[in-house]
C-alpha cells in the first residue's frame, strides 16, 4: 500500500469538450502515501479535471483512478470521508462567521466538539485568522475568504488533501503561512495533492512532481529527477566577455538584460566559468529552476506539433 493514489490510462472527456479534444488523455500516476506532490501545467492542462475526478466529484471516460486504494467509480463514499479539497474557485459559505465555518466543517468531519475547538483555534492562529474569527464571511475580501478555505482543510484530518491552487490571490506573508500549514500536515504524514501556477511554490514544497501537458504526463519525479532529464541541467549568466556566436557552442544561448542565459552541461559550464574568470566577465551559475525546466519541456512540446491552435483545426 504504497500510494495514496494510483492512476491508470486515465481519460476524460467532457461532454461539451470543444471537438471531443481529451481533458485527460491516458494519465498514469502513482502519489505516494505522506507528503507533497505538485501538479504543474499550463492553463487547460488538465490538472482540476484530475484533481475533481479524485476528490470523486467528476467521473472519468476511461481508466481507472484508485484513491486510498478505493476505486473512484464505487468506492465514493469511503474516499469521500477520507479526503478534503480546497477547489480552484470557491469561496466558503458566505453567512456564518470565519470561526464558524471551520469549527463546523470539522464538526462535519466527525470529529469531538472539543477536538474540532481545538483544531479550529489552532487554525485561525496558522493562517493568521484570529482577528477575523467573528467576522462574517461575507464581509471578508478574497483573500481572507481563500485563507478560511486553506484553514478548514488544512485543520482537518483527511488523509489525502487536494489543494487546487491554495495560494493564487494571497499577499506574500499569507503564501507562506500556507506553506507552513501544507509542510506541518505533510510531517503529520497526510498525503496533499497540490497544483500551483507558481513554480517556485512547487519546487520548494513538492517532494514529487507530475507535469501535465495536454491531458497527459510529461514529467514525473522529485525535483532532483526532473533535472536530470533535461538537455541542460546547468544555467549560466554572463554579462561582458563573451559574444553570442561565441557561447553557442556552451549550449542554449539567449539574450537577457544587460547580457547573457546559457543553459548547459556541467562540464561546458566549468569550462565557461574558467574563460569568463580569465577575460573578467561576470558570471553567475547554478542549476536550473523548475520553471527553465518547464519552458524547455512545454515549449518543446508545443513546437513540435506546430502551433496548438493548427494542431487542433487538424484534428
Ligand atoms: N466543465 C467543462 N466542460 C467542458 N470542458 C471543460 C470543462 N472543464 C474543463 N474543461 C476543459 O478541459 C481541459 C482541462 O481543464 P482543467 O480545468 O482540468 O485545466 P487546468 O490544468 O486545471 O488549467 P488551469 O491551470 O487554467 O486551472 C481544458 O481544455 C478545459 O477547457
Ligand atoms: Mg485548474
Amino acid at each position: 500500500m504504497g500510494s495514496a493514489i494510483h492512476a491508470e490510462r486515465l481519460g476524460k472527456v467532457y461532454r461539451h469538450s470543444v471537438k471531443g479534444v481529451p481533458a485527460l488523455d491516458g494519465l498514469s500516476l502513482d502519489v505516494p502515501t505522506g507528503g507533497v506532490y505538485g501538479l504543474i501545467g499550463r492553463n487547460g492542462a488538465g490538472k482540476t479535471t484530475f484533481i475533481r475526478i479524485a476528490a470523486t466529484q467528476l467521473e472519468p471516460t476511461s481508466g481507472r483512478l484508485d484513491v486510498l486504494g478505493e476505486n473512484v467509480q464505487g468506492g465514493e463514499r469511503k474516499i469521500r470521508a477520507r479526503i478534503a479539497c480546497v477547489p480552484q474557485e470557491s469561496r466558503p459559505l458566505y453567512f456564518l462567521r470565519v470561526e464558524e465555518v471551520i469549527y463546523l466543517y470539522l464538526k462535519m468531519r466527525g470529529l469531538e466538539p472539543a477536538e474540532a475547538r481545538r483544531r479550529t483555534k489552532a487554525a485561525l492562529d496558522e493562517l493568521s485568522l484570529t482577528e477575523y474569527a467573528k467576522r462574517l464571511v461575507s464581509r471578508l475580501s478574497g483573500g481572507l475568504r481563500r485563507r478560511t478555505l486553506c484553514a478548514m482543510v488544512l485543520a482537518s484530518d483527511a488523509d489525502v488533501m487536494f489543494l487546487d491552487e491554495p495560494t493564487t490571490g494571497l499577499d506574500p506573508i499569507a503564501r507562506r503561512e500556507v506553506w507552513q500549514a501544507i509542510r506541518r500536515a505533510s510531517r503529520e504524514h497526510r498525503t496533499i495533492v497540490l497544483t500551483t501556477h507558481y513554480l517556485d511554490e512547487a519546487e520548494q514544497l513538492s517532494g514529487r512532481l507530475a507535469l501535465i501537458e495536454r491531458g497527459q504526463l510529461v514529467l514525473e519525479g522529485s525535483p532532483g529527477d526532473l533535472r536530470g532529464r533535461v538537455r541542460y541541467p546547468y544555467r549560466v549568466t554572463l554579462q561582458g566577455g563573451f559574444t553570442h556566436a561565441e557561447l553557442e557552442s556552451y549550449g542554449q544561448v539567449s539574450d537577457v538584460e544587460g547580457g547573457y542565459l546559457v543553459f548547459t552541461r556541467e562540464a561546458e559550464a566549468r569550462d565557461l566559468a574558467k574563460v569568463a574568470l580569465e577575460r573578467g566577465a561576470r558570471l553567475s551559475m547554478g542549476p536550473v529552476s523548475l520553471e527553465d525546466i518547464f519552458l524547455d519541456v512545454v515549449g518543446k512540446s508545443i513546437d513540435s506539433d506546430g502551433d496548438a491552435e493548427t494542431a487542433e483545426e487538424a484534428a
